[in-house]
């Protein structure tokens, strides 16, 4: 078992297979982005050794992330050999949904059942603004053939006060109109970046769910903490066009999650590590604190033994919890899409 020094145990491990993406998302890049050289990334095979050893220390879960996962090579043969992988419960990842079409599928063949997927704006123009280089129609595409595939979809919001706040309820409309969840996130000071100051586009999830009721009724929903995901929960009903009454609410198949680091701290139950594109791993989002693994794969490879204590040992120095100054000068210099979300 992986335990750290404030006894909470690892079972969840987010590697990023690319800190490349098709889309520049303002809060998560800079407009003009140097790429990490292909040569400096863990191959398929050394992501797939590194992801072995952790499922055998007791990870039960995780999530492929990037930048944007699908557009890494060959991806489809990464999630076919982690799907065979024995005592891995839960295979799932992160997308901004635009390969979707393409992926669906084969992501179903290779285990996955669940995905995550970021939308900010079902406006075709404010989508634009805010993605830099994406395509709103191939995104929706991409929702519906996960959903036709059979994959559970959840959303992913990041709310900027000043650009996407009016977005928000068409968005639960969406979310409720395909029965499927949503989450809104605060945004992290993750990277120095020019097209707003992160402290003020800032909106708490509690300003959120004031508007959400203004057309929804929503009900606190017991943490599931079997994931203890940062995502708390809420029951979302459709309030009656009449009147308002907690009577006439119909409930709907959805519900409405909110990521608050700023507002409300989920540290203590963190469960998670992170493997960086080029094999760094990450003991939390919100610190520097990393040990380089491709190191020792590289180096040592197939010395199975020598990844495992390595791994074991890092887990010494997982901080307790994240700091997140909103002011313009980020103490964490690494951009979302090397971190992975
Ligand atoms: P579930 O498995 O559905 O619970 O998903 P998840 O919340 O673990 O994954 P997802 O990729 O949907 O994460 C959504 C966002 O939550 C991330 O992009 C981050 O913005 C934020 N987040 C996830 N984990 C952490 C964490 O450990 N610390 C902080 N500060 N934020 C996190
Ligand atoms: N703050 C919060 N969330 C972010 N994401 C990317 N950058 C940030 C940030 N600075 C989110 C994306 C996606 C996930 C991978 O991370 O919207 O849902
Ligand atoms: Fe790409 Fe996701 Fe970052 Fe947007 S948030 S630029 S989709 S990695």
């Amino acid at each position: 078992m992986l335990q750290d020094q404030f006894n909470r145990t690892v079972k969840y491990l987010r590697v990023s297979v690319t800190d490349r993406c098709d889309f520049r998302c303002v809060y998560c890049m800079a407009e003009e982005m140097q790429f990490v050289p292909r040569e400096q990334l863990l191959t398929l095979e050394e992501l797939n050794d590194i992801t072995r050893a952790f499922v055998e220390l007791g990870v039960n879960k995780v999530r492929v992330t990037g930048g944007e996962p699908l557009v890494r090579r060959d991806i489809d043969q990464l999630f076919a050999s982690l799907g065979q992988l024995q005592g891995l419960d839960e295979l799932t990842l992160t997308t901004n949904g635009s390969q979707l079409p393409k992926y669906a599928d084969k992501l179903v063949k290779a285990g996955v059942k669940r995905i995550n997927i970021s939308l900010d704006s079902l406006d075709k123009a404010l989508f634009k603004e805010l993605t830099r280089t994406g395509n709103l129609d191939h995104v929706l595409a991409g929702i519906d053939s996960a959903i036709d595939a059979g994959l559970k979809v959840k959303l992913n919001s990041v709310v900027l006060k000043n650009r996407n706040v009016d977005e928000v309820t068409a968005l639960v409309d969406y979310a409720v109109t395909k029965k499927i969840d949503i989450s809104f996130i605060e945004e992290m000071p993750l990277g120095a970046i020019a097209e707003h100051a992160r402290d003020e586009e800032f909106i708490s999830s509690e300003e959120l769910r004031k508007i959400i009721e203004e057309k929804y009724q929503l009900t606190k929903l017991e943490t599931d903490n079997s994931n203890a995901g940062p995502s708390k929960y809420w029951a979302i009903a459709q309030k009656s066009s009449i009147d308002s009454d907690v009577a006439t609410a119909t409930p709907t198949q959805s519900r409405v999650g909110f990521i608050s680091p700023h507002s409300d701290n989920f540290c203590s139950t963190c469960n998670r590590v992170r493997l960086t594109a080029t094999g760094q791993l990450l003991l939390c989002l919100g610190n520097e604190h990393s040990v380089d693994l491709k190191a020792v794969v590289r180096n040592y490879p197939k010395d199975t033994q020598r990844l495992k204590q390595t791994i074991i040992d890092a887990m010494g120095i997982k901080p307790e919890r994240h700091y997140f100054e909103l002011s313009d000068e980020p103490e964490i210099l690494r951009f979302m899409n090397t971190t992975g979300g």
